[in-house]
């Protein structure tokens, strides 16, 4: 036991990308995380039986073993193990994808009638969730503008609001949440906050650490990191994931053994390639914030970004993925993404592969372009979400690409 807590608490971050929630006395001695591929768990006789059921509903333990596939797995239980370490976290909980982690809590966590606030500039099927799903139960939204605290206040209705939700950083414009701030407004008027880390990562940021009641990831992007999973997660304290562990056993959004599998594994170079991103990133920001046909750069790395000295204070590294405007309009900024070849054009990020979109067609297309201006998605703006290549080679893409228009 104190070999394993070595390994985890008082490591850095790709020691425990390795080896936290690895069980190192596994039957077989195999160094993997075994694939427990069942759906239901046998007990001995009926007093085995009835001593688990005493044990699980008097103490609460469940003396280390499984009972029924909806309520736990064994290869899920190590991969959440390891998440809520690389988070800070005490405990975290797998779901089935990044959206059905985000309404699961809501939906578990809010009585009807209440109220939540939430930032803009987030990903639009959180917003549409909110905006119709939770209406429908009778729970409004307010969205106040990234950045602005006072309007976080004034928006709260100490009897109605419950949660405070915003991402860090944001998509597509990299803005960023003062954690501190954000915890310190929650737990003056009691209401629980959630952070959206994807863009994070926990390698990049802890918002567990500075007060954040829920630490979100879409485990599809950057904690999986090979473009081959949907997976969510949540990180929180003991108290709060042992009441969504009982609400997911009976909404049942469950990540499959498998998929827990492919994240065990994926996380295993998160820390590797999160540097790898980090660093590429900044570098290819760099580049492009001094091109010509580039008209504005958004990355939290670049001094030029609105939120860098919170970035700095908060991050230690600033992520995969850059947006930025060229100087050009709707079918000039299509014909550079047609130049560049790295890149495949596709949604989601945080894999391995870089990816390239121009968001007015893949997030927004049905939108008219002056709805789409009045939400800041303009024509000519790109979203590039560095992979692992080589920096050199994406840099060298780039240009050619923007020699081209
Ligand atoms: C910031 C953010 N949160 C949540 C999600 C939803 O995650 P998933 O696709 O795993 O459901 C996404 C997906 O793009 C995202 O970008």
């Amino acid at each position: 036991m104190q070999k394993e807590e070595n390994l985890t608490r008082h490591t850095g971050p790709s020691t425990r990308s390795v080896h936290a929630g690895v069980d190192r006395h596994k039957p077989g001695h195999s160094i993997t995380t075994p694939i427990v591929q069942s759906a239901t768990y046998t007990f001995q006789n009926t007093g085995d039986l009835t001593d688990y059921m005493h044990s699980k509903i008097w103490n609460g333990d469940t003396n280390g073993r499984e009972e029924y596939g909806r309520y736990g797995n064994p290869t899920v239980h190590a991969v959440e193990q390891k998440l809520a370490t690389l988070d800070g976290g005490e405990d975290a909980l797998l779901y089935a994808s990044g959206m059905s982690a985000i309404t699961n809590i809501l939906l578990s966590s809010l009585p009807t009638n209440t109220h939540v606030i939430m930032t803009d500039d987030c990903y639009r099927r959180t917003r549409q969730f909110c905006n119709t799903f939770l209406k429908r139960l009778g729970i409004d939204t307010t969205v106040v503008p990234m950045g602005n605290y006072e309007a976080i206040e004034q928006a709260i209705d100490p009897k109605r609001t419950r949660f405070l939700i915003s991402e860090s950083p944001t998509n597509p414009y990299l803005r960023l949440v003062d954690f501190a701030r954000l915890a310190e407004i929650g737990s003056k008027y009691r209401i629980r906050t959630l952070i959206d880390s994807t863009f994070g990562t926990p390698i990049n940021q802890q918002p567990y650490l500075y007060g954040i009641d829920y630490v979100v990831h879409s485990g599809t992007k950057y904690l999986g990191g090979h473009h081959d999973i949907l997976a969510g997660v949540v990180v929180g304290s003991k108290e709060r994931i042992s009441a969504l562990r009982d609400a997911q056993g009976v909404l049942g959004a469950l990540a499959a053994p498998h998929t827990a599998f492919l994240l065990e594994r994926g996380l295993r170079t998160l820390a590797l390639r999160i540097e790898r991103q980090n660093t590429s990133a900044l570098a290819i920001s760099h580049f492009l914030e001094a091109h010509p046909k580039v008209k504005r750069v958004w990355y939290p790395g670049l001094a030029s970004h609105p939120d860098h000295s919170l970035a700095v204070k908060q991050m230690s590294g600033f992520g995969g993925v850059i947006s930025f405007e060229l100087n050009a309009d709707f079918e000039t900024t299509g014909r550079f993404i047609d130049a560049v070849t790295i890149p495949y054009i596709a949604p989601s990020l945080g894999g391995v592969e870089s990816l390239i979109e121009q968001p007015a067609i893949m997030s927004y297309y049905e939108m008219e372009p002056e709805d789409r201006a009045a939400i800041g998605i303009k024509d000519s703006l790109v979203r590039l979400a560095v992979g692992i290549e080589d920096t050199n080679d994406l840099i060298q893409d780039l240009k050619q690409a923007l020699e081209k228009i």
